[in-house]
């Protein structure tokens, strides 16, 4: 049996290039040597308020956008996690072996929870739940980009903690960070990490973006005030400029440097803009394929729902029984 893979994104904005690049990028590649599940994670998107219209369409097209980017479903599983009662369910019963303290020390919930006028719980148990989505499949690696690490973290600990309180039950899972992409940041401000929920025009490259506004917001991102790329001292947009572009091409670090070693920021930029628009065509074209076949989308999720449900309910039943919870016959 192929060891396992999960990942998921929250259908909570524009899918951009940096879940492309530290994200859905690998979940292509490792399609083929593991058995891959890949969610979308609408349970976790609504920790925060989504309109709810807005959010159903989200969640189709980020399913659309899975496929579009090449995950195939007749070998991965493609689901929408709330479609899988099973992920909330696990989740309360990793809840209650998860101390406070840990969840007290998420970085992102410190963040989010900043922006809420109102926190709900949620919010606060939604590394809880991103165990769970793990944790059910026993999947073995986790591809994601740099910024789920300490999410990570925190469900190799549940594991570990539920393992050591009632018995060996869980996969300690591994994290997959890509080489390059794993932290793309914002055009506007690479101080930043590049986000779906950043409002800013000029922030995000959406994968949808049509050329003439990948190339308008590439030709406006932040640089610094020299007028060429300098490998002794790259300031950090330029430097985001020419890690997009890597992570695209797939150029090693001595073409990189070669090709671009002294290249003036305009330049730089178009190339930049070229690489990018020639990579998501694509993409495009088959998303507009995708949503233009009626039922296709829903068929892939309901297949991907039956799959992995059996999988899903014997992981809670014998987390029920290790915890000495009734299992019905
Ligand atoms: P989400 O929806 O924020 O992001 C989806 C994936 O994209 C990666 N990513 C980035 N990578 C590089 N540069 C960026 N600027 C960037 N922004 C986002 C994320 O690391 C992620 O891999 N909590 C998760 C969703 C989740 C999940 C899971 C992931 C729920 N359950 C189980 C893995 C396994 C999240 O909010 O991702």
């Amino acid at each position: 049996m192929k060891p396992r893979v999960l990942s998921g994104v929250q259908p909570s904005g524009n899918l951009h290039i940096g879940n492309y690049l530290g994200a859905l990028k690998n979940w292509v590649r490792l399609q083929h040597d593991y058995e891959c599940i890949y969610c979308i994670v609408d349970l976790h998107a609504v920790t925060v308020y989504q309109e709810p219209k807005e959010l159903l369409s989200k969640i189709r097209e980020t399913a659309a956008l899975f496929l579009a980017a090449g995950i195939d479903p007749k070998i991965s599983s493609v689901i929408v996690q709330s479609s899988v009662p099973a992920h909330a369910e696990l989740a309360w019963m990793l809840t209650c072996v998860t101390p406070m303290g840990w969840l007290s020390r998420m970085t992102q919930f410190k963040a989010k929870s900043e922006k809420q006028e109102t926190v709900g719980s949620g919010l606060f148990q939604y590394p809880v739940l991103m165990a769970a989505d793990i944790l059910l499949y026993q999947a073995a690696i986790v591809p994601v980009g740099d910024d789920q690490s300490q999410h990570l973290e925190l469900t190799r600990d549940v594991a570990q903690r539920f393992n050591s309180l009632y018995g060996d039950t869980f996969v300690v899972p591994e994290t997959k960070l890509p080489a390059v992409g794993a932290r793309v940041m914002g055009l506007d401000d690479p101080l930043k990490k590049m986000s779906k929920s950043e409002p800013g025009a000029g922030h995000a490259i959406a994968l949808l973006d049509p050329p003439d506004v990948i190339r308008k917001k590439f030709a406006r991102a932040t640089t610094d005030s020299n007028p060429c790329v300098d490998f002794g001292g790259l300031a950090p947009g330029v430097e985001n400029l020419l890690n997009i572009f890597q992570a695209f091409a797939e150029w090693p670090d001595e073409r990189m440097r070669s090709h671009f070693a002294g290249m003036r920021y305009g330049e730089l930029k178009k190339q930049v803009a070229e690489m990018v628009i020639g990579r998501l065509e694509p993409l495009q074209s088959r998303y507009r394929e995708i949503t233009s076949e009626p039922g296709y989308l829903d068929g892939i999720l309901r297949e991907g729902a039956d799959r992995v449900a059996p999988l899903a309910n014997a992981t809670v039943d014998l987390v029920k029984s290790r915890m000495g919870l009734y299992v019905r016959p």
